[in-house]
């Protein structure tokens, strides 16, 4: 007989037990489930709307149940459709019938709305965490790299020289912006829904503010309507976490890029590549490769769970139970992406010669020609002509502009005197770059001083909110 059955007159169709359940992919939030569960039974106690000796039953049951599932003991089936009936059937066969007494005042709708902060607000800490230790391990590339200068491309054509420490910190900007979203974004996860009821409230005299303390919420969603139908968070989730892979998945095309015999810029640690099973001398950037390949399902979620959102009356609509699977995948996929990179980039071997080379055969000076000819008081559009002019000059000898006699260069212009080898060396390109956030090497040191400042910040904050979510252990 279904929890629910007594208004039925047959049992339901089995394929209809199997279509509807969530029970495959809803038993992750068993023990957010009981979790929850168990708060509520206190408040129940509490507030008398239950006798305490059965608050005191049920709790022991929870935890025997709990325990039970942990360990794979339990079964859970099909037959009772989500892991909040079957916990609770769980409960009953463990406690009697006074286990029924649980779901007083309260429906699965606020109760799955509440597993679901539970389980993400966890997940956004560890995803936190991880983020922070990949910007840390580009933090350290970027400190072992303020003398490493590397073409800068746009168009994916060499432009003008960079710092590879300069690279590195525009990911570890990119990843702060990250974690600032995640961060704010637990402030709307980390509201309690329980309490709503099916979608109106409840009759019995609770006390929700007492079970979002219990829980370690700041508060509670106050309408229950909202309270019920919203799944705000859950995009919000999804389109912060596409951000991020589509963060990782541009890092990654550049160390697809860098390790080829083509740019030869860096070399993974074989550690974190694999192999061909037919070609004995390939090494292939395979993580960088399959995290820039999953960017596209966490896309998918995001558009996925828009879509079922879509047109939705308030309040609970059956719909609903379509968001679990794509925020779990979202976070395991992240989580996955996030912990191999962090060591993936610490153990990166960069090739600051090859970087070098690649520097000094090419035009990517050429700028600090032109802006050499407008600090003589040449206007800017005039001095772009002549450069080019020398620049055509170059290509056709095969040459480089460090590689002009000075008659050659003054041939272009009057106003080129000596000092323009200096100029146009590599290293005094890169300091010429001396405005802030800047590619000019003390400009990079800042940037390393503010971010590993921000970062420790960012610590502190997980520090908080890793005991803030800690009700589970
Ligand atoms: N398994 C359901 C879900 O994941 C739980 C809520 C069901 N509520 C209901 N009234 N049928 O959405």
């Amino acid at each position: 007989m279904k929890l629910w059955g007594g208004r039925f007159t047959k049992p339901t169709n089995e394929l209809v037990d199997e279509y509807t359940a969530s029970i495959s992919f809803d038993q992750k939030l068993a023990q957010y489930d009981i979790q929850g569960s168990l708060a509520h039974v206190e408040m129940l106690a509490k507030c008398e709307i239950i006798p305490h000796e059965d608050a005191e039953s049920i709790k022991k049951g929870l935890k025997t149940v709990a325990a039970k599932i942990k360990a794979g003991e339990a079964e859970l089936t099909e037959a009772n459709e989500d892991i909040h009936m079957n916990v609770e059937k769980l409960l009953i066969d463990e406690v009697g019938a006074v286990g029924g007494k649980l779901h007083t005042g309260r429906s699965r709708n606020d109760q799955v709305a509440l597993d679901m902060r539970l389980y993400l607000r966890d997940s956004l800490v560890t995803l936190i965490e991880l983020l922070t230790k990949l910007q840390e391990a580009l933090l350290e590339q970027a400190q072992a790299n303020l003398d490493t200068i590397l073409p800068g491309y746009t168009h994916l054509q060499r432009a003008q020289p960079v710092l590879f420490a300069h690279h590195m910190m525009a990911y570890v900007s990119m990843f702060e912006r990250d974690v600032e979203r995640l961060r704010d974004s637990f402030k709307r996860v980390n509201r309690s829904p329980l309490g709503a009821g099916a979608l109106a409230g409840t009759t019995f005299p609770i006390d929700r503010h007492y079970v979002a303390d219990k829980l370690n919420f700041d508060g509670v969603v106050e309408n229950s309507l909202d309270a019920v139908s919203d799944r705000d968070f859950v995009v919000e989730f999804l389109s912060n976490a596409s951000l991020s892979i589509m963060h990782l998945s541009r890092l990654s095309e550049e160390l697809v890029q860098w390790s080829s015999a083509e740019f030869n810029f860096v070399e993974l640690d074989d550690a974190f590549c694999t192999g061909s099973s037919m070609m004995p001398q390939k090494k292939n950037p395979d993580v960088a490769e399959l995290v820039r390949g999953k960017s596209g399902r966490v896309y998918g979620h995001l558009m996925g769970m828009l879509t079922t959102l879509k047109g939705l009356p308030i309040a609970y609509n059956k719909d609903m139970q379509e968001d679990k699977e794509g925020m779990f995948d979202t976070v395991e996929t992240l989580k996955g992406a996030l912990a191999l990179f962090a060591p993936m980039i610490a153990t990166m071997d960069v090739k600051k010669d090859n970087m070098y080379e690649a520097v000094a055969k090419d035009f990517s000076n050429a700028t600090d020609l032109a802006d050499y000819l407008v600090n003589k008081d040449l206007p800017f559009r005039e001095a772009h002509a002549v450069v080019g002019q020398v620049v055509l000059h170059c290509i056709q000898e095969n040459i480089y502009l460090l590689d002009l006699s000075i008659e050659d260069f003054q041939s272009f212009s009057e106003l080129i005197d000596e000092d323009i080898y200096d100029v146009l060396a590599p290293k005094s390109v890169v300091n010429a770059r001396d405005v802030v956030g800047g590619t000019a090497k003390n400009r990079v040191e800042d940037q390393i001083t503010q971010a590993t400042s921000r970062l420790a910040d960012s610590k502190e904050w997980i520090e908080v909110h890793a005991e803030k979510v800690n009700v589970l252990k």
